[in-house]
C-alpha cells in the first residue's frame, strides 16, 4: 500500500517496538497517531519525529475513552493502518501470579485490542480503501513456556482474534497480519523476570519488517509471520 500521507494508529508507541514502528512510518511519509498512557515519553518522541507524529495519551483498556477518541479524531478522516502493539507481560507460577496482574494482562492485551479495533474497523469498512491491521503477537502465542500461562492466554487469544478477523475482513480490502515474534530487546523484560540474552531481535529490524509487510502488493495477504532470533546462547552452535 501507499504509505506517503497515509494515516496510521500505533498503540504502545512511546517506547520499544512501537516507537521504532512510529519512526519508520513517519520516515515513509505517514501521519502517525501514537497511543500510550504516559504523555511524557510520547512528547519526547514527537520532538524527535516531528509534527507527523501525533501523541495520544490514552489507556487502551478504557473502552469509553478509546471510543471518544476515535469519534473525535476520525470524524472527517479514516486511518488506513492500525498496529495493535501495546502489550504487557508478567511471568510467574500460576499459584504465585498476582491476580491483579492476570486481570490487567487480559484487559490490555486482549480487551484493549478489541476496544480500538472495533471502532476503527467500522471506519475502514465504510471508507472502502485498502487498509491494514497488524497485531503484535508473540512466539508465546504459538508455543508455551512454564510460568507464562497468563501471557500465553493473551497471545494465543490474539492469534485466534487475528485469524478470525482476517477471514471476516479480507472481502472488505482490509488485510490482517499477526506478527508473532521472539524476544525483542526492549524494556518489556525489566519486570518480567525473564533473562535478557545476547541475540535478541532488534526493534528497528522488526519495524523494517513491518514496513515490508505494509508495502507488499495489494493482493498479497500474509496472515501470520513468525520471527525468532537465532539462538546464540549455546556456544557449540
Ligand atoms: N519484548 C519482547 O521480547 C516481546 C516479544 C514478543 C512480543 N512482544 C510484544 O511486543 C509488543 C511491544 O512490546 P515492547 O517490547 O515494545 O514493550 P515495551 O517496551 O514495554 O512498550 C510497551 C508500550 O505499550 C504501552 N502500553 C502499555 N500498556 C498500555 C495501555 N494500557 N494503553 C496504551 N498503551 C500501553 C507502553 O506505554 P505506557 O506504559 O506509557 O502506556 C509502551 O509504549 C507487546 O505486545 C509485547 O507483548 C514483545
Amino acid at each position: 500500500m501507499q504509505l506517503q500521507n497515509s494515516i496510521a494508529i500505533i498503540t504502545g508507541a512511546s517506547k520499544g517496538l512501537g516507537a521504532e514502528i512510529s519512526a519508520a512510518l513517519v520516515q515513509e511519509g505517514a501521519i502517525v497517531y501514537g497511543i500510550a498512557r504516559g504523555r511524557e515519553n510520547l512528547e519526547k518522541l514527537q520532538v524527535q519525529l516531528g509534527s507527523n507524529f501525533i501523541p495520544v495519551p490514552l489507556d487502551i483498556s478504557d473502552r469509553q475513552a478509546v471510543n471518544n477518541w476515535v469519534s473525535d479524531a476520525f470524524d472527517t478522516k479514516t486511518p488506513q493502518i492500525l498496529i495493535n502493539n501495546a502489550g504487557i507481560g508478567a511471568f510467574a507460577r500460576i499459584d504465585e501470579m498476582d491476580a491483579e496482574l492476570w486481570d490487567q494482562m487480559l484487559k490490555v492485551n486482549l480487551s484493549g485490542v478489541y476496544n480500538i479495533t472495533a471502532p476503527i474497523v467500522s471506519k475502514m469498512r465504510t471508507d472502502n480503501k485498502l487498509s491494514y491491521i497488524i497485531n503484535i503477537g508473540s512466539i508465546l502465542g504459538v508455543t508455551t513456556r512454564s510460568e507464562g500461562a497468563a501471557y500465553s492466554v493473551t497471545k494465543y487469544g490474539i492469534q485466534g482474534f487475528s485469524e478470525s478477523l482476517m477471514k471476516e475482513l479480507r472481502g472488505d480490502r482490509i488485510k490482517v497480519t499477526c506478527l508473532n515474534t521472539g524476544s525483542i530487546e526492549t524494556d518489556f523484560f525489566e519486570n518480567s523476570g525473564i533473562q535478557y540474552h545476547a541475540n535478541m531481535l532488534q526493534p528497528k529490524a522488526l519495524a523494517e519488517t513491518i514496513i515490508f509487510l505494509l508495502k507488499t502488493p495489494d493482493n498479497f495477504l500474509i496472515d501470520e509471520l513468525r520471527i525468532r532470533p537465532l539462538d546464540s546462547r549455546n556456544p557449540n552452535k
